[in-house]
């Protein structure tokens, strides 16, 4: 990895004068973000050539072979959210109406939603209890007749075991698509998330690693599967090609060119943005390390971490009231965090319990098996004890060790006030 972030950029956050601790920076605004003047040099220049569409300028072409040339892989396609890289990957894989698609409740609604606008069923898989991603024996579970691909999605940034789940596909015949929407330059055996399964799906939220407000990235090796990804995101009209058409059923989810000129500036900080997480990260596991009831983030052997967010675990028999309790303690001391990350798991969310999709008709719902449908709790018991615990910490690349010595000394002070509260 390059060497460290540093940017004459950057103005870190000093403690107050009145010895007040320093406020955290938040991805949300300037103080959490890299965005600087190589943003607004690129800006301009897109904005005096006139040229705001991709079709036309030359820089959503040039973040796509920056980033594809960043993680190796032989394509990268932009799109316009990351919820449109993993439909362009649900469409490269081309599900017939009804075929399933495994994966996990535990993720944002833009990695299911693709699934269902192309006819499909999301088929649940549980998680590991203790990192929220599927794994090989989840997914197993689910695999049958009708599974048409397998998403993994490496939550947080800490990436799934893939060596198996590679394995087990394979003696399937079933492709693997990565949602690396979290996970920029995370790596499972040495390979970086995105780049192990046959495509990868990257998001550029506000909030991920770099950013361009909305925007994703999806990439792949396979020329077949590159081809469909950019016909998806081009209305399925090959620009450039001799006699084209409109090929398939397809939308325009292009990235504009001012996005795309901020998404290149941004892949200049990326490496050094993942350094900064992980090495705050690390110090921070460090602080709480032996805080009874606290368990900080497990790592596979062989796996790094890239930190989209820190996610503790908070064990309501040891602290009562679990990740809440502690939530609302950080809360007075104000520091922000999220207990159970997500509130439900995607199936108990409207679209999917009471299948909420196209008019009345409830497709393509009406096409699955019912075991495919079976959302009781007794087939996800990781899922349901990973929201109970998870306390997630909101992460950028502008925590230094301030800002983990506040965290860690909060955290403490937070668990041990949830646990008198209770006594
Ligand atoms: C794992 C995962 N997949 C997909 C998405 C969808 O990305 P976007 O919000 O850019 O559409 C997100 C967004 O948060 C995500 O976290």
């Amino acid at each position: 990895m390059a060497g460290g972030f540093v940017s004459n950029r950057l103005r870190l956050a000093h403690r107050t004068e009145n010895g007040a601790p320093p406020r955290l920076p938040s991805d949300q605004d300037a103080s959490g973000r890299s965005l600087g003047d190589a943003e607004l040099d690129a800006l301009r220049d897109v904005i005096s050539s006139g040229a705001l569409t991709s079709t036309r300028g030359p820089w959503v072409g040039e973040l796509e072979r920056r980033f594809a040339e960043r993680i190796g892989s032989a394509h990268a396609v932009a799109t316009s959210s990351g919820t449109s890289a993993v439909h362009a990957a649900i469409v490269a894989v081309d599900p017939e109406p009804g075929d399933e698609i495994v994966t996990t409740p535990i993720t944002d609604m833009g990695a299911l939603a693709p699934i269902l606008y192309q006819g499909a069923i999301p088929r649940f898989a549980d998680v590991d209890p203790h990192t929220g991603n599927v794994t090989a024996a989840t997914i197993a579970a689910c695999l049958g007749d009708r599974t048409r691909a397998i998403v993994v999605t490496h939550l947080f940034g800490n990436p799934a075991e893939m060596a198996p789940i590679l394995e087990l596909a394979g003696r399937h015949g079933v492709p693997v698509i990565e949602d690396a929407a979290q996970a920029f330059l995370a790596r499972d055996g040495g390979r970086l998330a995105g780049t192990i399964g046959e495509i990868g799906c990257f998001s550029l939220q506000q909030g991920k690693h770099i950013t361009t407000g909305e925007g994703g990235l999806v990439v792949t090796d396979d020329p077949s599967h590159a081809r469909r990804l950019r016909l998806w995101v081009n209305k399925a009209w090959p620009y450039g090609e001799a006699d084209p058409d409109h090929e398939f059923l397809a939308l325009n989810a292009r990235m504009s060119e001012l996005q795309g000129a901020v998404g290149a500036a941004q892949l200049d900080g990326l490496d050094g943005g993942v350094e900064a997480r992980i090495d705050a990260a690390r110090a921070l596991s460090a602080r709480l390390r032996g805080i009874p009831g606290l368990e900080t983030p497990r790592v596979g052997p062989g796996a790094e971490h890239s930190y989209w967010r820190y996610c503790l675990h908070v064990d309501p028999a040891v602290v009562p009231g679990g990740p809440g309790a502690v939530a609302r303690e950080l809360a007075v001391l104000g520091v922000p965090s999220a207990p159970r990350y997500i509130q439900k798991p995607a199936f108990r969310c409207a679209v999917i319990a009471e299948q909420r999709t196209f008019g009345g008709s409830r497709y393509p719902f009406t096409l699955a098996r019912p075991e495919a449908l079976d959302y009781s709790d007794e087939r996800f018991p990781g899922a349901l004890r990973m929201l109970e615990t998870a306390l997630v910490l909101p992460w950028n690349e502008r925590y230094r060790e301030e800002h983990v010595d506040r965290l860690a000394e909060h955290i403490a002070l937070a668990t041990g006030r949830a646990m008198k509260v209770a006594s």
